[in-house]
């Protein structure tokens, strides 16, 4: 509408409660919102106005001015006053097109979320929360609560073989590598090489760190030592369970992997994410545990628990300094509460059936199939005969996310796709495989 063709007396409805100002205030301003009123279009001169509403110049001038200070007006003094459709009003192009979520998601990540253990939880928070002590409730320790501190570093000793007393907090993996890749570049190691295919998460994290990434190549054994370029120091590996091939490091290569750190007095990163998840043997120890003064040793609740918890734990050798501050003292207090009375040790032994149970059927329901990387963890390899970004795109019309192997790639390779089980549920892996062998062709 133009300000020519307005009638404002009927327009302007000084309706609802408040003082007359506000109630003309909030009528303009829905007019404004609604597109009743266009952008550019002048409103009428305060005096006009008043005398068409039938009150005194000071309700109008009143209103006016409080919607040029939120913006739904522009004023500028010699001319009119004119309407200011607001830029925000338009949603952002990201956000306007809604998307359904896929029926069946199978992008790795994820733990299953159904099984997290609420009722344990609940009760570890609740009884952290009645007993600590009330000098747990104030300024929170830099380097994480030293009783979680202390608790971790006992399940890190005996679950993971891992050799420390000096574990801090941090709020995951992401967390964990961002900070330590800081303290690189306070001690001029600017570069880190990492795993190609690889996490790119973590490669974004180091990046904005301040770290340049030089991508290293992943085989059958895990990564190529002999492909780290020369002149670096730092390299962040996935021994246990590479992601996302699943490659296990091989004896040899991590014997290499050490006589590198040693050679170029370097560091190890060994991001353990998700190492409680081996299904045919037992998991392997770190690395950390073998040169403990070579390695820093990343873990996180994310694919234990749940990774809206935020909690995660680093084990850097004693002449490195980390000091930034740990994720909420009652969360932490939680989790050593669940570790120290036998509750995560019970979670995660009927979530490794669950995950095994699932991971069968998958691999039966995905019929002949070349996969790999299925001995462990929360996702597997599927190699294809075709072109994986066609096989995704497919896939997700048919209502199955996956992943391109490709996207965690530096650059193109033989087509693949990770699948991610974590939170498949039971009752739709049979119907996902199908629909995933339709899309595969
Ligand atoms: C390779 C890898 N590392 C670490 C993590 C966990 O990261 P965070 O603890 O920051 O959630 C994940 C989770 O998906 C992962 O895939």
């Amino acid at each position: 509408m133009t300000g020519s063709q307005t009638n404002w007396g009927v327009l302007l409805e000084l309706t609802g409660p408040g003082p007359r100002h506000e109630r003309l205030a909030r009528a303009l301003r829905k007019a404004i919102r609604d597109g009743v009123l266009e952008d550019g279009v002048a409103v009428p001169p305060s005096r006009q106005l008043a005398a068409d509403l039938g009150c005194s110049r000071w309700v109008v001038t009143q209103a006016y001015s409080q919607l040029v200070a939120e913006g739904y007006l522009a004023g500028r003094t010699g001319s009119a006053t004119r309407v200011r459709q607001i830029a925000s009003e338009t949603p952002p192009k990201a956000l306007a097109k809604k998307e359904s979520p896929p029926r069946y998601d199978l992008a790795p990540g994820l733990p299953d979320l159904r099984h997290f253990p609420r009722q344990q939880w609940a009760d570890a928070v609740r009884g952290v929360l009645a007993t600590a002590p009330h000098t747990d409730l104030g300024l929170p320790a830099p380097h994480g609560h030293p009783r979680l501190r202390r608790t971790l570093a006992g399940y890190l000793r005996r679950v993971r073989g891992a050799e420390t007393d000096d574990v801090r907090i941090c709020t995951g993996v992401t967390d964990g590598v961002t900070r330590v890749c800081r303290t690189l570049r306070q001690n001029g190691i600017t570069r880190l090489a990492v795993e190609d295919p690889g996490w790119r998460r973590l490669w974004r994290a180091a990046e904005a760190a301040g770290m340049a990434i030089d991508p290293v190549p992943v085989d059958n054994h895990g990564i190529r030592v002999d492909g780290i370029p020369a002149g670096t120091r730092a390299v962040l590996v996935t021994p246990a369970h590479q992601f996302p091939t699943g490659a296990v490091l091989s004896p040899l290569r991590r014997a290499e992997l050490l006589t590198w750190a040693n050679d170029v007095d370097g560091l190890i990163l060994e991001d353990d994410y998700d190492a409680e998840f081996r299904y045919d043997r037992r998991p392997v120890g770190t690395v950390q545990g073998v040169a403990p003064a070579r390695v820093v040793l990343f873990g996180s609740v994310s694919k234990t628990l749940s990774p809206a918890l935020g909690l995660g734990w680093v084990a850097i050798p004693p002449q490195w300094t980390l000091t930034e501050p740990a994720p909420p003292v009652p969360d932490q207090l939680a989790l050593a509460h669940f570790v120290e009375g036998g509750g995560y040790d019970r979670h995660l032994r009927a979530a490794r059936l669950r995950y095994r149970a699932r991971r069968d059927r998958l691999v039966e329901a995905l019929g002949p199939a070349r996969i790999s990387g299925a001995a462990a963890g929360l996702h597997l390899v599927l190699h294809l005969d075709r072109d994986a970004a066609e096989v995704t795109k497919e896939a997700l019309i048919k209502g199955v996310k996956v992943a391109d192997l490709d996207d965690y790639r530096g650059a193109p390779g033989a087509p693949a796709l990770v699948l991610g089980y974590g939170n498949l549920a039971d009752n739709a892996v049979e119907t996902a495989a199908r629909l995933l062998r339709e899309a595969a062709g």
